[in-house]
C-alpha cells in the first residue's frame, strides 16, 4: 500500500525520530509500504518521519529498483564512521522541485538492525554514502537544506512560502 508523503512544513520532518522496538509484522508492512511508495516517487530513499511516523527506520535502494541486491532497510542506524568528502547534487521527497549541490562524506559505516532485529554494518561509498547520510538526517529531523548556505536557504524557504499560499505545496 502506498502512503502520502508528507512536505517541508511538516513539525514530523522537523522532530527526532524514536526509535524502533517493536520488531514485528506491522514493522515489516511498514517497509514494503516505504519501498512501494518510494518506487513510485522514483525516490533513491525514503525515512519513516517522510511519511508521517516518528521512527528510527529508513529504506533505500540506489538502483531504483533495478538491482534487489541493493534495497537496504536500516533499523535504529547510526554512523560508525565518516571518511572523505563528495559533493553533488541532492533533492529530497519531502521538498519537491528543489535540487542542490550539498557536501556530505564520500564514505560512510552505518551499523543498523534489519527488519527482523539482527544488527549489521554496512558501507557505503558515493551515493549509497550520500543517501545513508541524507536518510538518517532525517530520523534527526533534519533536511538538507540545512546543509546549504543561509542564503541559498532563505531563497527555497521563500519560495515555498509561496507555493504554500498559492496552494500548490500539498
Ligand atoms: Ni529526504
Amino acid at each position: 500500500m502506498r502512503l502520502d508523503i508528507v512536505k517541508y512544513g511538516e513539525p514530523v520532518l522537523e522532530t527526532v525520530a524514536r526509535p524502533v522496538t517493536d520488531f514485528g509484522k506491522e514493522l515489516a508492512q511498514l517497509v514494503d509500504n516505504m519501498f512501494e511508495t518510494m518506487y513510485f516517487a522514483k525516490g533513491v530513499g525514503l525515512a519513516a518521519p517522510q511519511v508521517n511516523m516518528s521512527w528510527r527506520l529508513t529504506v533505500i535502494d540506489v538502483s531504483s529498483g533495478q538491482d534487489p541486491n541493493d534495497k537496504l532497510v536500516l533499523v535504529n542506524p547510526q554512523i560508525v564512521k565518516l571518511e572523505g568528502s563528495q559533493v553533488g547534487e541532492e533533492g529530497c521527497l519531502s521538498i519537491p522541485g528543489f535540487r542542490e549541490q550539498v557536501k556530505r562524506a564520500g564514505k560512510a559505516i552505518v551499523r543498523a538492525q534489519n527488519v527482523k532485529g539482527e544488527f549489521f554494518d554496512v558501507t557505503g561509498e558515493e551515493l549509497l554514502a550520500r543517501a545513508m547520510q541524507h536518510e538518517i538526517d532525517h530520523l534527526n529531523g533534519v533536511l538538507f537544506i540545512q546543509h546549504l548556505s543561509l542564503l541559498k536557504r532563505d531563497l527555497i524557504k521563500r519560495k515555498i512560502k509561496k507555493l504554500q499560499k498559492a496552494g500548490e505545496w500539498t
